[in-house]
């Protein structure tokens, strides 16, 4: 049971696909309940109408558990943090209006959460009292899902610049998007990562972007992978079938060294040596091995994230709220979801 003194922070995340709600006492996580939506399984994809709609069967049990989990009083949580943006408008709806009800309920402040910055700060979650081994600042994190792919400079918990990011699709696209043309379902990420591990990544190349400074592209490796399998497909039609492990292990490949290189540079540039990682995409095998490999020989000091963050989950927004609550920085009732939103 925690004392009158505790910071206890309600996070609520519904930006896409998944409601969740987690409870975090002083940094500390005591609860991360996720409800996943099975309901888009036969679309090739979310459906926001759909998702909004099981965000609003979902949301009150899911909160319910999280309290329970945490072994708290309901009078006992300080403030509600809630995802703002960015996400599907309708997902981000069900999130808000719960959060409006709930603070003006329990006559506590909310706080609202830019989600991209849920990510970054997922590595300040404490598992447990004793548990010290954060980032320091200034640190680069890579954050890289289906939505983004991005550099960002973290000069403080709350202070965050976006020095390099995609300008066409996402990392997790890119995954998905090839995934798909294979006719793997979705999200292929997941699965080219399990197929790449019995191919040779160096068996096909594909092309690389040439973009300026820290920025990333990955429409150019789609459209290369696309013409690849159409050509190859003319002359043996099994051609996926029998290369899949091959396309899988060289796709993967070009993703990472696309995502390296230019991290590396801004590392460089920066004189940066504390890196983080963070995002879905973070949950892959191959990007993990090699930004260990690059930790030794580049002297960084490197912070994957537990596999529990990697996809979209509450406790991320519970601990940006934590910070936003030491600093005092609450949000209006009046405050509105945004589909599109900036990270500051
Ligand atoms: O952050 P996230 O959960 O949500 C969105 O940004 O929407 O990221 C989901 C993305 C998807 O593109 C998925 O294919 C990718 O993360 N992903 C992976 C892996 N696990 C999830 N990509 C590659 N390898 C993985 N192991």
């Amino acid at each position: 049971m925690n004392s009158t003194n505790d910071i206890v922070i309600l996070g609520i995340e519904s930006s896409f696909d998944d409601t969740s709600a987690a409870i975090i006492v002083n940094g500390e996580i005591r609860s991360n309940i996720i409800a996943g939506q099975k309901v888009h399984e036969n679309y090739g994809g979310v459906v926001p109408e759909l998702a909004s709609r099981a965000h609003q069967q979902n949301i009150v049990p899911v909160v319910d558990q999280a309290i329970k989990e945490a072994g708290i009083f309901l009078e006992s949580i300080s403030s509600i943090a809630y995802t703002r943006g960015p996400g599907l408008l309708g997902s981000l709806l069900v999130g808000t209006s719960f959060t409006k009800g709930f603070s003006l309920a329990l006559n506590i402040p909310m706080i609202e959460i830019n989600h991209l910055q849920g990510h970054v700060l997922a590595h300040f979650i404490k598992e447990n009292a004793t548990d010290n081994i954060q980032p320091t600042f200034p640190h680069l994190c890579l954050l890289v899902s289906g939505g983004n792919s991005q550099i960002i400079l973290v000069k403080s918990h709350l202070e965050m610049e976006v020095i390099g990011q995609t300008i066409d699709d996402a990392a997790g696209e890119a995954f998905d998007k090839c995934a798909k043309v294979m006719g793997l379902p979705y999200p292929g990420g997941p699965l080219i990562d399990k197929l790449a591990k019995e191919g040779n990544p160096n068996a096909i190349s594909f092309s690389k972007p040439r973009i300026e400074g820290l920025n990333y592209s990955f429409s150019g490796l789609k459209t290369s992978f696309l013409y690849h399998l159409r050509d190859e497909l003319k002359e043996n039609p099994n051609y996926i079938e029998e290369n899949k492990a091959n396309l899988c292990a060289s796709l993967q490949k070009t993703i990472i060294d696309i995502l390296l290189i230019k991290l590396i540079k801004a590392s460089k540039e920066k004189g940066i040596n504390e890196i983080t990682l963070a995002g879905g995409v973070s949950a892959n095998s191959g990007l993990r091995e090699e930004l260990k490999l690059k930790a030794e020989e580049l002297d960084w000091n490197l912070y994957l994230p537990d596999f529990k963050y990697t996809t979209d989950n509450a406790a991320m927004i519970a601990i940006a709220g934590y910070y936003k609550y030491l600093a005092s920085e609450f949000a209006s009732h009046k405050m509105v979801p945004f589909a599109r939103m900036e990270l500051k």
